[in-house]
């Protein structure tokens, strides 16, 4: 078996604190098979951009590229952020399309293959994530790569009318049928993928998962659903209670139930939408002001986008509205917080809470829900209320299924989890335990990489 090489726009180091599902996923990976990591350093320097930073560390040799202001502006803050994220999350009325950023958003992915390259072995599989890098696999053909190219599709294939809405949306098909594997979060996002094809691409649909593209092409595509490490998680929520930050947040709730969300401030997940429901609980069960705390954390994200910062200021309005018309001189009923938290204290406040709200609009994947789950106590487990737009709806069937625009119904839920008998609860949890257990983080890189090697 030859090296393993990843490219991702974001890199985690071995030292970085970043123990997100891909992170977890590709160190395992990289250290079974030996390879390289290879993406954008997170810097902007105008005198270093296109060097290349190398680290080594046992078998995983880490390359990282500094961008120019420009590179970025067109690629990350442009084409990726401002066109794709939208598009790819149903949002079409965000999508900012420019020739210029998409330019930029080709340009840089050419430069990220351009250095890539002699980097390579020829016995290399190359593993590319996400929709930053569509065009990473045409750039490296381009170069003469002849090694197994697979790519991972993080986030949501949107419907094909959509998808088909988008200008260059034949060119960005075109990048994707140079991969030999696609992989998507859900099937439904595969079946969108080859409704697509069916209805706008140059290509067949030969039977599911198997096409055909540009020049007889065979192009396979399946549904692999991200995971977390699940006993992982299991072990480090109970060993975190005990921690300082995670006993000070008991202290601090008075015996009050907590209800709990972790989200990158996006327009994505939903919050304006969770406040409005978490008010309209509160309006609708007044015998239980000052019971239930809500503790949002929503750590900012992507603030060279605009519709990003229109966002955080539409949430402190709302945070505060609801503070100001529901807290009393001993209660505030929502805690918001924009700061991030280790890895290991999250699981443990995600213990210590009655309530996991993960209400997303649309979501690939979204591994706090999964993360919820697997860091519960056992004997007594809170209760999670999901987003049906959330691609870990399609596992975590026992947990309280919603619609995130349907607010009464999200304030149902939140009554419904906080009455719930513990039997009841158990039942669920355990239910979902089983379904984490058996697919974690290790049987998702094993079944594409298999499929990907094998094909
Ligand atoms: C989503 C994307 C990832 C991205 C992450 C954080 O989960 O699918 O590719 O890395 O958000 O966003 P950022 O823009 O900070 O990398």
């Amino acid at each position: 078996m030859g090296r393993l090489v990843v490219v991702s726009n974001r890199v985690t180091l071995p030292d970085e604190n970043r123990a997100g599902g891909l992170a977890v996923a590709v160190h395992g990976a990289l250290r079974e098979s030996g390879g390289l990591w290879f993406g954008w350093s997170g810097r902007i320097d105008p005198e270093t951009s296109g060097q290349l930073r190398e680290r080594h560390d046992g078998n995983i040799h880490y390359a990282t590229m500094d961008l120019s202001h420009r590179d970025h502006a067109d690629y990350y803050d442009g084409f990726a952020n401002r066109t794709l994220w939208p598009l790819l999350h149903f949002r079409m009325d965000l999508v900012d399309y420019s020739r210029e950023t998409h330019a930029g958003y080709r340009r840089v992915n050419a430069l990220f293959a351009q250095k890539l390259v002699p980097l390579l072995h020829t016995d290399d599989t190359i593993w590319v994530h996400d929709y930053h890098l569509i065009p990473m696999a045409q750039q490296l053909r381009v170069h003469g790569v002849r090694c197994r190219l697979g790519f991972f599709l993080h986030v949501p294939m949107p419907s094909s009318d959509l998808l088909a809405a988008l200008p260059d949306h034949a060119r960005l098909f075109e990048d994707l049928s140079s991969y030999d594997l696609i992989g998507f979060q859900t099937t439904r996002d595969l079946e969108r993928f080859q409704d697509y094809v069916r209805l706008f691409g140059r290509g067949r649909v030969i039977r599911s998962g198997v096409l055909e593209t540009y020049g007889g092409h065979r192009l396979r595509a399946g549904a692999f659903p991200i995971s977390i490490d699940t006993p992982m998680i299991a072990s480090q929520a109970a060993a975190a209670i005990s921690k300082a930050s995670v006993r000070r947040l008991a202290a601090s709730l008075s015996r009050r139930a907590l209800a709990i969300g972790v989200d990158r401030l996006d327009y994505s997940k939903g919050l304006p939408e969770r406040f409005r429901a978490f008010a309209r609980y509160l309006e609708r069960h007044p015998g239980q002001r000052g019971k239930l705390t809500y503790l949002q954390i929503a750590p900012v994200s992507r603030s060279g986008v605009a519709e990003y910062r229109a966002l955080r200021g539409e949430l402190e309005q709302l945070a505060g509205h609801i503070n100001g018309g529901h807290a009393d001189a001993d209660w505030t009923p929502m805690r918001y917080v924009n700061r991030n938290y280790p890895h290991a204290s999250l699981t443990g406040f995600y213990r210590l809470a009655r309530v996991g709200l993960v209400t997303p609009l649309r979501d690939g994947m979204n591994l706090v829900a999964k993360e919820f789950v697997a860091a519960q106590d056992p004997e007594d487990p809170g209760v999670l209320v999901l987003s049906s737009f959330a691609g870990a709806a399609r596992e975590l069937h026992e947990a309280l299924i919603v619609n995130p625009y349907d607010i009464d119904g999200v304030a149902d839920a939140i009554e419904m989890a906080v009455t719930m008998p513990l039997a009841e609860r158990r039942e669920r949890w355990q239910a979902m335990m089983a379904q984490l257990q058996e697919h974690d983080i290790v049987a998702w890189r094993r079944d594409y990489l298999r499929a990907l090697r094998e094909g």
